[in-house]
């Protein structure tokens, strides 16, 4: 067998059971091919793309200006490394923090990767600004997070699936209920070791919830109040997904350290970064941090690329309107199917909540059911659906996929 054989999609996934790790337990269906808002598999079949590699393809499949980009610098340099300059990284900082509003990016990869670097710069800069004693800064995390895989990451997570077996765990973090301004202001008022507050501005991962109006802008103003860094991980809501540039621009706040990943780069490449001004960034000297693919010519032509194309084509507005439309749509539609409970979201990052308990397996097999009729989406945590399509779909394909969704739920049967 060669790179190059075609293969069907069960010779595909025997493949991956027999020669690659079991740590994803993916829908089964194989795909080779994709454009925009669709995908094919290896069969031909086309589907609506109703995930995005979990927000990172906001872009579409494929975009070709984003490929353009990525295949001339390919040709001309790929990397480096940060031990020599390239002529490609200045000019994306400087277009990236200007975008974002901000002094200075610290480039890496993949999001926990990110998500690493805000918690040393928070560290970093508590004990060398704000004064705590050495290894003293906590960082408050709320309960039902995700913000990747790390051994550290994972230390504050409470999801025992992602957790177990794989301590000891790293200290130095106070985990609150998400939602709770109390529970934060407490928190801060506890210790005078806290560096900084690492939040979702809506949890993803942990099902789409949407916090009450109002609780950035509080979270922010308590952070700000105690001299605590206020950390906003928008590695899935950034980029447009939920009708602004970045989740927090709803609130008009603006972190101390702002984290991104994923549709930063259209999903092409991996491509993550930092973000945060002066007074905190240039906590980080030579040799205190870093990554050999970080800021390669690659990456930064890639993101310039894909944040570009997310202002060419109106992607804050389409996701707006459309993620309306779609709320409102099967909002309607939950009053009439008991297997509804209810929809909720923010742009086009929405989740559908399905009437079974938590154990059941109704939400997969209503993704099997709707990958049948041509729509990929997956469940998270339970019985949620979450939808989140490419943000270049269009008003037409959106009704289609409405119709989908509508039909396949009345007439599943268990
Ligand atoms: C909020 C958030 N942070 C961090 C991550 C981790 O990103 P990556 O999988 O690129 O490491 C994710 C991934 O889903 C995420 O949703």
């Amino acid at each position: 067998m060669t790179v190059l054989d075609k293969l069907t999609s069960k010779e595909a996934i025997e493949l991956e059971n027999k020669y690659g790790a079991h740590n994803y337990h993916p829908l089964p269906v194989v795909l080779s091919r994709g454009e925009g808002v669709h995908v094919w598999d290896v069969e031909g079949k086309k589907y609506y793309d109703f995930l995005s590699a979990y927000s990172a393809v906001n872009q579409g499949h494929c975009h070709p200006k984003i490929v353009d980009a990525m295949v001339n610098q390919a040709k001309t340099l790929t990397l480096t490394s940060r031990a020599f300059y390239n002529d490609m990284l200045g000019k994306y900082e400087k277009f990236a923090t200007e975008l974002f509003g901000f002094d200075k990016l610290l480039p890496m990869n993949t999001g926990a990767e990110a998500v690493e670097t805000a918690l040393k710069l928070a560290r970093k800069w508590a004990y060398e600004v704000k004064g705590i004693d050495e290894n003293k800064a906590e960082i408050i995390v709320c309960e039902n997070n995700f913000h990747g895989r790390t051994t550290t990451i994972i230390s504050f997570s409470n999801d025992p699936v992602a957790r177990k077996n794989f301590g000891p765990y790293t200290k130095g973090f106070l985990k609150i209920e998400y939602d709770n301004l109390q529970e934060l202001q407490e928190a801060l008022e506890s210790s005078n070791n806290i560096a900084a507050f690492l939040v979702e501005p809506i949890q993803g991962e942990a099902g789409v919830y949407v916090p009450s109006e109002g609780y950035l802008t509080a979270a922010k103003k308590l952070c700000k109040d105690h001299n605590v860094l206020f950390i906003a991980d928008e590695v899935q809501t950034g980029i447009a997904r939920t009708g602004k540039m970045l989740a927090v621009d709803h609130e008009n706040v603006k972190p101390d350290i702002l984290i991104l990943g994923k549709a930063l780069s259209g999903g092409a490449y991996p491509v993550s970064g930092v973000l945060a001004d002066d007074n905190v960034m240039n906590v980080i000297k030579p040799g205190n941090h870093g990554s050999t693919f970080g800021g390669n010519p690659i990456a930064a032509a890639v993101a310039i690329a894909a944040l570009e194309v997310v202002k060419e084509e109106n992607l804050e507005e389409n996701a707006e309107v459309l993620g309306k439309i779609f709320r409102a749509d099967l909002t309607e539609f939950a009053k009439t199917e008991d297997l509804v409970k209810s929809v909720r979201g923010k742009g086009l990052l929405n989740a559908v909540l399905i009437n079974d308990t938590e154990d059941s397996s109704t939400a997969w097999d209503i993704c099997i059911k709707l990958r049948d009729n041509g729509l990929l989406a997956k469940p998270t945590h339970g019985n949620i659906i979450r939808f989140a399509p490419p943000l270049v779909m269009t008003e037409v394909q959106l009704k289609e996929c409405i119709s989908i969704i509508k039909k396949t739920i009345s007439e599943f049967k268990k």
